[in-house]
């Protein structure tokens, strides 16, 4: 299934703008289109006021954040989640994870997990919506400096 590529500029848009280059957490295009080129794999992108934006709407409507998602049989994996610098805590974070939840739901997921880096306040988020802390994997990411840092796995249910 090829991905549209409105779609794909918008979230290369938040992509490029929103991680810090020093963790080298940031896709490429051709990292996010072959992610989103397999039907497990699931976009949303908002707008920068947290209003859905259709995966082939041709507006110039600007994005102001994504989620990429991978689901297998009832399990949801939050892959990548990312609002532009000029649009956070405003809420549009914790909208775009209640989209999640409820395509989720529809596709039969009850449970989703996440990982993140040690130290990405990103954790501030994920606890208020009720993620818990599950499992570690000490020295698991590697930064543009060389440094190693932990993942920290979350999950939540969503019955
Ligand atoms: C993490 C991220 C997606 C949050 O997006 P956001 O739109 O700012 O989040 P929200 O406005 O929905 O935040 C909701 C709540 O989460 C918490 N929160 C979010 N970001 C926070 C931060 N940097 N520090 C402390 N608390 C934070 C707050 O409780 C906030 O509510 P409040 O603003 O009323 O206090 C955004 O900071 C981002 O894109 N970061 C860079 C990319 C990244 O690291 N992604 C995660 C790993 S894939």
């Amino acid at each position: 299934m090829s991905v549209s590529p409105a779609l794909l500029d918008r979230i290369m848009a938040v992509m490029e703008a929103a991680f810090d280059p020093a963790y080298g957490e940031a896709w490429n295009r051709r990292q996010v289109a072959d992610a989103l080129s397999m039907p497990s794999t699931h976009a949303l992108v908002v707008d920068g006021d947290g209003m859905l934006i259709a995966a082939d709407e041709r507006s110039d409507r600007a994005a102001g954040g994504f989620v990429l998602s991978r689901h297998v049989l009832d399990e949801e994996e939050l892959l990548l989640i990312a609002v532009a610098p000029g649009c956070r805590r405003r809420g549009i974070g914790a909208i775009l994870i209640g989209q999640l939840f409820s395509a989720s739901r529809k596709r039969g997921v009850n449970r989703i997990y996440l990982e993140m880096r040690r130290g990405n306040p990103a954790l501030f988020l994920y606890r208020k919506l009720g993620f818990e802390p599950i499992g570690e994997r000490p020295n698991y990411y590697r930064m543009a400096n060389g440094e190693r840092i932990d993942a920290i796995t979350f999950g939540l249910s969503i019955e």
